[in-house]
């Protein structure tokens, strides 16, 4: 059957269990799936191979040890492990950060089912994570035209509804609500955002349509255009109520993307048109995919119980789930797993404490324990099933405080504050009410500030002198090993 996670939606696909055809490595928006070979099996995704066929950079390093020396922060267990690993133009944003210049975190999900499951966790993650390092401002999109524009079954009234309760697991993640604001398409169109949506929809063609997304003749015009309607969200002119009225600044204001990579087409159209009508290109960093539970090279479906942990599963659910299905690297008997060892780069227990166990020593100990032969698969599968279930168990504490009011208060349009690089040369405010920094805007220099601003801007330097000072006298510590 099905190669890959296919048909209208990757949300709406059957598991492909019994891989018979040959094919390629598929991964975009709508198709995830690692290459199926000659003998019918589904091998991992080759990130590597995207890299290159995509045109992004390796993080590598380097680029961690700066990202360190200038928030002082440890990088992430995913950038340690590879796990977010490929990006473009990221080293653009941190000469921003470096500067004190704006820029804004942008992220989304698609509203597909009443409950996101772990693999929807990661650039979420990820993204507060970055937004505590970074200390900016954050959108996040909620395409419920989008999921009702993919699905044959879908009404808009039911995305609708997954959209509130999606709206409350992302708040569950832990966001700073003065930092962040999420919106629906269906709500938030209009003004400056459709303003943005339709500048870039009149720079793509269908010719380039189709040959990003795999369009055909057949298929309806709404997701023909919908790749304009996320795009736009990477401009902050589209948040004049974040960054201010003033396009000729806001326009060159740019977002960092984090997204695991199958959201990358939509993006690379978006950075070439950004270029041709002169603003700021988005800047992406991009995650590999939490396996399904059936193993490397299947990616977790919305509408599968079984290919998911989901956040709403019971501890029991979640034991049950990885005992049952969890895709196993350990020898068919115990006499030959204690000869040979297991495999930790197919077992999905292990792929998974890669993903959520913080200790790096730890893991480590793990795996080499697994690959020797001494931890059996029943024993591995224990520690997952602890780790998920604490992980889980923690995010559920949470989303039981996020109420009505609270969805309110991060979905209304308002200015949001951020007080971006402490050790940065120049701070200024941005929108009357909000506290952003925008040395950029200083620097290109139109003298336009107010002398309100120029009093805030005073001000916000002998803050900022004083926290420069405190900081030099903290050490940085050196990257941990990756
Ligand atoms: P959606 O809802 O399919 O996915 C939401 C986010 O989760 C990532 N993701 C995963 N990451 C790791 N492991 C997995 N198994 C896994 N499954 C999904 C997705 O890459 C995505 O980052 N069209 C988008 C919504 C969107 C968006 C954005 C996403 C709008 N603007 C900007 C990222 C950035 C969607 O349907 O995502």
């Amino acid at each position: 059957m099905a190669t890959t996670v296919n048909a209208e939606a990757l949300n709406e696909s059957p598991l492909p269990e019994a891989v018979a055809k040959e094919s390629k490595q598929s991964v975009d928006p709508y198709n995830v799936s690692g290459e199926v070979g000659e003998d019918g099996v589904m091998k991992a995704i080759d990130y590597s191979k995207l890299v290159d066929e995509f045109g992004t950079k390796r993080i590598d390093p380097a680029l961690l040890e700066r990202f360190e020396r200038l928030t002082g922060q440890k990088p992430h267990r995913f950038l340690r492990r590879g796990i977010v690993f490929s990006h473009r133009d990221f080293d653009l944003i941190l000469d921003r950060y470096e500067r004190g210049e704006p820029f804004f975190l942008y992220t989304g999900r698609g509203p597909s089912s009443d409950s996101v499951h772990v693999g929807h966790t990661i650039p979420f993650e990820f993204t507060k994570w970055l937004q505590e390092a970074l200390d900016c401002p954050l959108v996040i999109m909620l395409t419920d035209d989008e999921k009702y524009l993919f699905s044959d079954k879908r009404t808009v009234e039911e995305v609708q509804g997954y959209c509130y309760t999606n709206a409350k697991d992302i708040i569950a993640i832990g966001f700073d609500p003065a930092k962040t604001f999420i919106f629906s398409d269906f709500e938030f169109m209009g003004g400056a955002f459709y303003r943005n949506v339709v500048r870039l929809s009149k720079h793509i063609t269908l010719n380039q349509s189709r040959a990003i997304f795999g369009f055909n003749d057949s298929t309806n015009i709404g997701k023909i255009h919908f790749g304009s309607i996320q795009g736009a969200t990477s401009f902050a002119s589209s948040f004049p109520h974040i960054f201010g009225t003033d396009e000729t600044k806001t326009n060159l204001i740019p977002a960092l993307i984090p997204c695991a990579i199958d959201q990358d087409p939509y993006f690379r159209m978006a950075r070439d048109v950004a270029a041709r009508i002169h603003y700021a290109k988005p800047s992406l960093l991009h995650s590999k995919f939490l396996d399904a539970l059936q193993g490397p090279g299947t990616k977790m479906s919305a509408s599968v119980d079984e290919s998911a942990i989901f956040m709403k599963d019971t501890p029991n659910q979640i034991k049950n789930k990885i005992n049952k299905y969890a895709f196993s690297g350990g020898k068919t008997t115990v006499e030959e797993h204690r000869e040979k060892g297991g495999d930790t780069s197919v077992d999905v227990s292990f792929l998974y404490l890669r993903f959520f166990l913080e200790d790096d020593e730890e893991l480590e100990k793990i795996r080499l324990a697994y690959e020797s032969g001494e931890l059996l698969t029943g024993d591995l599968k224990a520690i997952c099933i602890k780790e998920l279930q604490t992980y889980v168990k923690a995010f559920q504490e949470r989303r039981a405080k996020v109420d009505d009011e609270i969805v309110h208060q991060f979905m209304d349009r308002r200015p949001l504050k951020w007080a971006g690089n402490p050790r940065a040369p120049i701070v200024v405010p941005q929108v009357e009410g909000a506290a952003g920094t925008a040395a950029g805007e200083a620097a290109e220099g139109d003298g336009k500030l107010t002398k309100n601003q120029l009093k805030k801007l005073e001000k916000q330097k002998q803050i900022e002198a004083k926290k420069a000072q405190k900081a030099k006298e903290k050490e940085v510590q050196p990257v941990a090993a990756a």
